[in-house]
């Protein structure tokens, strides 16, 4: 009999209630894989989105789905041309397949996006760390081309993405970090590090005097015509958006001199979840943990998550008492 694991699944989009806790096979390795029992996950927007079908000509029509890109567990198990890691090694990782798969007991990770977890930080922290942490990271430094001593204003600083955001470019050498959120997360994202913080329900952040050389749209609710007058004349405008109309953006802006419109969308790279973890462990960036749920709770956790005012990110810790017997 193959063994089993306790997995949240859906058998169709719809509603958060569409979830169920099931007993399915443990994912099998393959030769460049490990098998990661999953001590916690953490819930990133992509999930309730694909939940909801949003994503769906994209994630088709094959059912059930388990659903969880983050992951920080143990390894049990590594495929025959696994060298990186061995079994009993604690790892965080963004899973790379489409559908992720980290909502469960077991996951299959493939050893090119793990790395091994932060030691000051717990699984529910780590696990909050690489969608969210990479994303940062990739959107400043990579679609940004930051470059030290530039000033970054972070539309959306007190989510999941965006309290990275802030410690991430203060850890680059930002000169000036500005993040924008409501008044009641003012106090937290100036505590990871703003140097100045916007109250977006008092202020209007496009009509703002200082110039920066990287806006990041972490909520993606801005347009680079709209943030024309925040830019510096050669600055960047960064969105978490990957829709198609927004890459056409993007090219057209590389065909005219002065500001240009960039698009992040994120690559699970082992080397940058390092360079994370090496931050973390210097104690120069942390997670902020919102809510922690059981993986009996995912329900509850996407109907929080998906409502949009999650401060840092919301995590799933998975026990490992009821593991099925292998
Ligand atoms: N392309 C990629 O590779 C990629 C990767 C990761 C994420 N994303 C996308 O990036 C977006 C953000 O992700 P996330 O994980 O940061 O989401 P999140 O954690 O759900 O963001 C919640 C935060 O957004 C803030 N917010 C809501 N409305 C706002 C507004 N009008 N102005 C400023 N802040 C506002 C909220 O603050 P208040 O409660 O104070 O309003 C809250 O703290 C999502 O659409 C996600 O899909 C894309």
């Amino acid at each position: 009999m193959k063994p089993t694991m306790k997995a949240a699944v859906i058998s169709r989009y719809g509603p958060p209630d569409v979830f169920q806790i099931a007993d399915i096979d443990r994912p099998e390795i393959k030769p460049d894989q490990l098998l990661v029992k999953v001590l916690a996950s953490s819930i990133n927007p992509i999930e309730w989105k694909m939940r909801k079908g949003m994503l769906k000509l994209l994630t088709g029509n094959s059912f059930p789905i388990t659903l969880g890109f983050d992951v920080s567990g143990e390894v049990v198990e590594i495929g025959s041309q696994v060298t990186r890691f061995k079994p009993g090694d604690l790892i965080y990782a963004r899973m790379d397949q489409l559908m992720g798969g980290a909502y469960a007991e077991y996951a299959a990770v493939s050893e090119k996006v793990a790395a091994l977890k932060p030691r000051n930080m717990t699984h529910e922290e780590a696990a909050a760390v690489p969608l969210a942490g990479m994303t940062a990271l990739q959107a400043i430094r990579d679609e940004g081309a930051f470059k030290p001593g530039q000033s970054v204003l972070i539309n959306g600083a007190s989510g999941g993405v965006g309290t990275y955001a802030v410690q991430i470019a203060k850890v680059l050498g930002a000169s000036v970090v500005t993040g924008v959120c409501s008044g009641k997360n003012m106090a937290l994202v100036k505590r990871l590090g703003a140097d100045a913080v916007i109250d977006y329900t008092q202020q209007e952040v496009t009509q703002l005097k200082d110039k920066y050389d990287i806006v990041f749209d972490v909520v993606g609710n801005r347009s680079l015509s709209e943030c024309q007058p925040i830019l510096k004349p050669k600055g960047i405008y960064v969105t978490t958006q990957p829709y198609p109309g927004n890459y056409l953006k993007s090219i057209l802006s590389l065909l005219w001199p002065g500001q240009k419109y960039k698009v992040i969308l994120l690559k699970s790279k082992a080397a940058d979840l390092e360079y994370l973890t090496e931050q973390i462990e210097a104690g120069k960036v942390c997670s902020v943990i919102d809510r922690t749920y059981s993986l009996e709770q995912i329900a509850e956790a996407h109907a929080y998550a998906e409502a949009e005012h999650t401060v840092g990110k919301n995590v799933i810790s998975i026990s490992s008492s009821a593991i099925s017997p292998s």
